[in-house]
């Protein structure tokens, strides 16, 4: 069964082709629009739209080209419809449901932080219960998943998400937009001392970040050397999500844990998941940030759990996992 799934939450504009019979993405396209945004500073929803409206037509035909697929070939098609830009879901989510209406195909609207929780597991089935570290530049939770559609937030950031985190400590010390690539490259080329910042005093399994990025505007400001600093951060943000995430497996006691979000691609937090004594999940990079392949694949699970969906359903910014 051949399925398509649609993402243009914020600022990738991204399908994929799926197999769901054979459990094999055929294709994942992403057309990234950072340098658009890069002036910015981060994501302005109105060029993400207008981006997204550009390219769509040319991402879309060429993952059926790579997929070696014709639309005719498709009998499921799926899109973000939550939670996201107001103004970039639409897109995706209105170029699907064309996709599907003409074919005469199910639809299927799809969570984004739901698709995902799920990333690490495309290409195979996942194992229940687990734990979901959802670390991206919107969102980072902790999840206790019992089976698809069945979940239980333990922990999430009272105020910026991880990935948001590495983007406002680039922006401050004049390193562009997104942060967390460039951040993570200085990280691995600095081999002097660090910077003692703050670790957020945040009861249970709940995360802050915003005292240490005020800790790294107060330092720069100060004269802090950049390499330092940034390095410094990228230390203890990684080491305060291993501890909320240690206290998470022994407060569940389980120990299958899979991560996922745009900073599940951060090089030190990947050694330190390595060597946390637990059964890991973690998706190759490129389903990392946003894709059409993780929309495919669950997707396709949701559809066959509940059914498709109608094509009156609307696109929401904000949406809870549960
Ligand atoms: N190597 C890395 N280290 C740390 N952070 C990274 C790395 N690579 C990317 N990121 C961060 O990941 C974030 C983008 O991830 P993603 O695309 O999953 O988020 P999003 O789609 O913008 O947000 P959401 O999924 O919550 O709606 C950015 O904040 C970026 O800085
Ligand atoms: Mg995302």
């Amino acid at each position: 069964m051949i399925v398509l799934g649609v993402d243009t939450s914020c600022d990738d504009t991204s399908i994929a082709v799926y197999d769901a019979s054979s459990n094999k993405v055929l294709s994942n396209i992403v057309s990234s629009q950072y340098e658009f945004h890069r002036e910015f500073g981060g994501v302005v929803p109105e060029i993400a739209a207008r981006k997204h409206a550009e390219n769509i037509d040319l991402v879309f035909l060429e993952a059926l080209k790579v997929a070696q697929v014709s639309p005719s070939d498709l009998r499921l098609v799926c899109a973000t419809n939550r939670p996201g830009l107001l103004p970039a879901l639409l897109v995706g989510l209105t170029f699907a449901k064309g996709i599907s209406y003409n074919l005469k195909v199910p639809f299927k609207a799809v969570h984004h932080i739901e698709a995902h929780l799920f990333s690490p597991f495309i290409g195979s089935e996942p194992s229940y219960p687990f734990l979901g570290l959802v670390v991206s530049g919107g969102h980072t939770l902790i999840v206790l998943v019992e089976r698809l559609g069945r979940y239980k937030v333990l922990g999430k950031t009272l105020d910026d998400a991880v990935g948001e985190a590495y983007d406002k400590v680039a922006k401050i010390t004049g390193l562009g937009y997104p942060g967390g690539p460039v951040i993570d490259k200085i990280y691995r080329s600095y081999d002097g001392d660090y910077l003692k910042l703050p670790k957020p005093k945040v009861s249970g399994l709940n995360f802050s970040f915003s005292g240490i990025k005020s800790a790294v505007r107060r330092l720069a400001e100060k004269g802090a050397p950049t390499y330092q600093l940034v390095s410094s951060f990228q230390r203890v943000a990684v080491s305060y999500l291993i501890d909320k995430l240690k206290e998470a497996v022994k407060e569940t006691k389980v120990k299958r844990v899979a991560v996922s979000g745009g900073v599940s691609a951060n090089s030190l937090l990947r050694e330190e998941l390595a060597s946390l004594g637990v059964e890991l999940y973690i998706p190759p990079l490129e389903f990392t940030s946003d894709n059409g392949a993780m929309v495919a694949y669950l997707g396709y699970r949701k559809f066959l759990l509940e059914g498709e969906d109608s094509l009156e359903v609307g696109a929401l910014a904000r949406s809870q996992i549960t």
